[in-house]
């Protein structure tokens, strides 16, 4: 079983992607980390994530431990992330080992559910079941306010949705695998509802696919 989760950020792919995994006994793998462990690094060298060269061959050494880095969640490591992406070569060297998690799982899970940008359309066309997860960017820029705000009182909720206005943008406009829902996925708008809504739909739309198989 693979389920695919796409969607800009914070429309609520992990927080579904997560409660998909525990039920299903699935592996989960969080592709922006992917992304984010190669902005990071690039930035780390003192590079530009807009300088192709740079970024492909920092992506090509990429290994599995360097997604347990510290500090891959800050918004500068995003926006590099976002922009390291928009590298076809970048995205050529991140593929395989995603699709090797989705078709080798760790040992005792049933299968796999990955979530990114991509998935449905490009890494994993013959998933099971594709979800496309978004919101209102209003709504995603709250959401991401207040989570830094916890961590950071003097975060402006302005700024916070010029990145993310910034991110949406780049992301869905590249050309190569950019932000857009596979034909054949369920999408859902979570801008009004809760996560455990968010969820029942969602296992309402994989039964779909699972009992046609
Ligand atoms: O999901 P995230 O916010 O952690 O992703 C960070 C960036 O990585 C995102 O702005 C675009 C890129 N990304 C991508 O292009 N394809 C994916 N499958 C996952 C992330």
């Amino acid at each position: 079983m693979i389920i695919a989760i796409d969607g800009p950020a914070a429309a609520g792919k992990g927080t579904l992607a997560r409660r998909v995994a525990e039920h299903f006994n699935l592996a989960y793998l969080d592709t922006g980390l992917l992304y984010r462990a190669v902005g990071k690094k690039v930035l780390d060298a003192g590079n530009d994530p807009e300088d192709a060269a740079a970024a492909e061959t920092v992506a090509r050494a990429l290994n599995a431990q360097d997604l347990n880095a510290d500090g891959l969640r800050v918004d500068a490591v995003a926006q590099a992330a976002s922009k390291v992406s928009a590298v076809p070569g970048v995205r050529a060297a991140l593929l395989d080992f995603q699709r090797d998690f989705a078709k080798t799982p760790p040992e005792g899970s049933n299968g796999a559910v990955l979530d990114g940008r991509d998935i449905g359309t490009v890494v994993c066309q013959e998933a099971t079941a594709k979800l496309f997860i978004t919101a209102s960017t209003e709504v995603r820029a709250n959401r991401r306010f207040k989570e830094l705000h916890q961590a950071d009182s003097g975060a402006i909720y302005a700024r916070v949705l010029e990145d993310m206005k910034e991110r949406d943008e780049r992301d869905s406009s590249r050309s190569f695998a950019p932000l857009v829902p596979a034909n054949d996925a369920n999408v859902i708008d979570t801008s009004h509802l809760s996560a455990n809504q968010v969820f029942d739909q969602a296992l309402i739309f994989i039964a779909t696919k699972t009992q046609k198989a």
